[in-house]
């Protein structure tokens, strides 16, 4: 990895969310998909709608309503857990020292303070500041782990193989072909999202907005900038 941080050691569950309903869909689909052990006979694989309807049944049986939960996730993540609440955060660091210290200290706390939440199993919101000489890049190598509620959604290229093996050993690389071409100098480093502990890019006050609103340099802030796979 040029410059960066060694990222944790790899644990094999490491992006398992306790109690997440992912867990509760994995042991359906193994219950659903279950084959008789006396039969060796090799089954064929079962289309993907066949193995949502599957899932759905497995669902139903159990009285549980996986449409509600996916319509009310779905409008969370569509309309809530969008960028703009890191933007928000971002802008009000930029005005606010004492708000910056506190949020530097404690991310998840601090975030609250401007009415914004984090599901429960996101223990820790680390942000991380970036300086003229500093740039801070942060990734899920498992999966696509992100402060989910505050930077929104992870963009395809996030959950892709390629950057989630490339950008901790090749980051420079990786982020000049993403249109990032930083110089020597700055040091570049890569942090790896936990189930437990979710980050935050917090980017450099861009030159000439002293004095700007909030709600101003607010509209500044992009999603990429808040990853780390862009500067402002
Ligand atoms: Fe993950």
């Amino acid at each position: 990895m040029s410059g960066g941080a060694v990222p944790p050691p790899l644990r094999a569950n490491r992006c398992a969310a306790p109690g997440f309903r992912s867990s509760i869909l994995a042991r359906s689909i193994v219950e659903v998909t279950r084959m008789p052990d006396q039969s060796h006979e090799r089954q064929p694989t079962a289309s993907v709608q066949q193995r949502v309807a599957a899932i759905e049944a497995a669902f139903d049986e159990r009285g549980m309503k996986p449409g509600e939960f996916i319509e009310e996730f779905k409008q969370l993540a569509e309309e809530k857990w969008i960028p703009e609440n890191g933007a928000r955060v971002v802008a009000k660091a930029w005005t606010d020292p004492a708000f910056r210290q506190r949020l530097l200290a404690n991310g998840r706390d601090a975030v609250g303070e401007l009415g914004l939440s984090m599901p429960a199993h996101h223990r820790h919101l680390v942000v991380l500041e970036n300086t003229p000489t500093l740039q801070n890049v942060i990734c899920c190598t498992l999966c696509s782990c992100t402060a989910i509620s505050i930077i929104g959604l992870p963009p395809d290229w996030y959950k892709d193989l390629e950057y989630r093996a490339r950008v901790v050993r090749q980051s420079r690389t990786v982020l000049k072909e993403m249109g990032l071409d930083l110089p020597p100098e700055i040091e570049i480093r890569v942090w790896d999202t936990t189930a437990d502990t979710r980050y935050m890019v917090l980017p450099v006050q861009p030159q000439g907005t002293l004095g700007w609103s909030e709600a101003e340099l607010t509209k500044l802030v992009t999603r990429d900038s808040l990853i780390g796979v862009a500067r402002l």
